[in-house]
């Protein structure tokens, strides 16, 4: 548990090295993994969350391979087909990955072996009901510490497998999406999701890319089971929640000029673009394209003026929620601040993101009320440097590395190496870009 210590910059300048997406590289190793034949992931996330799902899909007897393809990480993966993954010989550790967890909690639904699904101590205290539950009306028996947190047991019906269902989900959850799908490429017929607030489509895009039937009618998504998948190659763009990190950076420190290269831009995940491009900001979405069904370009981004700020809430909360922490930091330096609404699911990430902001944005001086489901935030306030934390969380860290950045004098942020969760390198890569 190593601290950093982060200097004020008058500007981030030049080319961000940035890992590749953390929630596509999840879903294309386990659909690689649930495929015929071999698949290749160019640009898969470098992160220990995703590492984390390669290791519980090799303990359930997948063959997988990593190699460093001049500095841009490779996978292979050798599907074993539907239904095909075999017994682990012992408990199967998720990390700190909630993504790891519930979407293999979706596959394991369907094998009828027993499995035990577990994690760090951050995630042994995240809610599980909201899988247990879909995926017990499918017909798999799972088990969880008082109902709800894991370890989690699992243990796939034997005979006819599972039942296809129609499920709305009670919270805008991608990950409980994707495990209910999961499971439904295994069940006989159609399996369907109903989102309260649509969220990030990688898992539509991917089964498709593998050749699986899947249709989606406004916020319903369907996949037709048992079909075969098929493995392929897929180049994997960067993280665009963790190229956000620099964004900020690059929008709030007087001297940035910065280009983040080839990011996702899927247009479920792009919110913070849409948000942030209507107050002025300063950034051009150069040379795009799409590869396997995601969509992806450089951004170039300056410092101008001041942003207006606004209001954050209902269907764009969901559509933001990774991006929240440091659109936080980003508030406190507009014109008008941040109102943040309908976001209680912060408080059940990977630390209570919304006590962790508010608390280390008060360490550094600022003005911060907290709400149950949100924040406020005044702008055109100062940042004084001052000791933070992470609570573990490697957005937290990220997001106070930036106010570091923006704060008077040093800030040193205690248990910051988390950041390597989804970002390893992350203060190494700040940095090199330091004006
Ligand atoms: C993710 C979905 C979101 C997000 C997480 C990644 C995904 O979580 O916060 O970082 O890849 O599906 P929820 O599904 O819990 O909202």
């Amino acid at each position: 548990m190593s601290a950093r210590v982060v200097q004020p910059a008058e500007g981030l300048v030049g080319t961000a090295r940035l890992p590749g997406d953390k929630s596509i590289s999840h879903r294309l190793a386990i659909l690689g993994a649930l495929a015929e034949g071999a698949s290749e992931l160019v640009n898969y996330s470098p992160g220990r969350d995703c590492r984390s799902t390669l290791d519980c899909l090799r303990a359930l007897s997948v063959r997988i391979a990593t190699e460093d393809a001049d500095g841009v990480p490779k996978v292979s993966v050798e599907g074993r087909g539907l239904g095909g993954l075999e017994a682990p010989a012992g408990e199967l550790d998720a990390g700190n990955s909630g993504s790891t967890l519930r979407m293999l909690a979706g596959v394991l639904a369907a094998h009828p072996f027993e499995s035990v699904l577990t994690g760090d101590a951050s995630l042994r205290r995240r809610p599980m009901r909201r899988v247990i539950e879909p995926l017990e009306r499918m017909g798999a028996a799972l088990e969880a510490r008082a109902g709800e947190f894991p370890p989690l047991r699992i243990r796939g019906p034997a005979g006819a497998g599972l039942r296809p269902i129609d499920y709305v989900l009670p919270v805008a959850s991608a990950q409980v999406k994707t495990a209910v799908l999961l499971a439904g490429l295994h069940a006989p017929g159609t399996t369907s999701v109903e989102e309260p607030a649509r969220t990030r489509d990688h898992t539509e895009i991917a089964l498709g890319a593998f050749g699986a039937s899947v249709t989606r009618e406004r916020r319903r998504v369907a996949v037709h089971g048992q079909t075969r998948l098929r493995g392929g190659r897929f180049v994997i763009p960067n993280d665009l929640s963790a190229a956000a990190f620099f964004l900020v950076a690059g929008l709030v420190l007087p001297k940035s000029n910065l280009v983040l290269p080839q990011v996702g831009l899927n247009p479920t995940r792009a919110a913070l673009l849409d948000f942030l491009l209507p107050q002025g900001a300063q950034i051009k979405v150069l040379d795009v394209e799409t590869q396997q069904g995601e969509l992806r370009g450089n951004l170039h981004v300056r410092a101008g003026n001041k942003l207006k700020g606004g209001v954050v809430a209902g269907a764009l909360t969901a559509k933001l929620i990774d991006e929240l922490p440091v659109l936080a930091v980003l508030g406190t330096q507009t014109e008008e601040g941040l109102r943040l609404r309908d976001a209680a699911e912060l408080r059940v990430k990977e630390s209570d993101r919304l006590h962790a902001i508010a608390e280390n944005l008060r360490r550094l001086g600022a003005r911060v009320e907290e709400h149950p489901d949100g924040l406020d935030i005044p702008g055109r306030q100062r940042l004084r440097g001052a000791r933070v934390e992470s609570f573990g969380d490697h957005r937290i860290a990220m997001a106070m590395a930036v106010a570091g950045l923006v704060a008077e004098g040093e800030t040193t942020i205690e248990d910051a190496d988390c950041a390597d969760v989804s970002f390893p390198g992350f203060f190494e890569v700040m940095e090199a870009l330091r004006e």
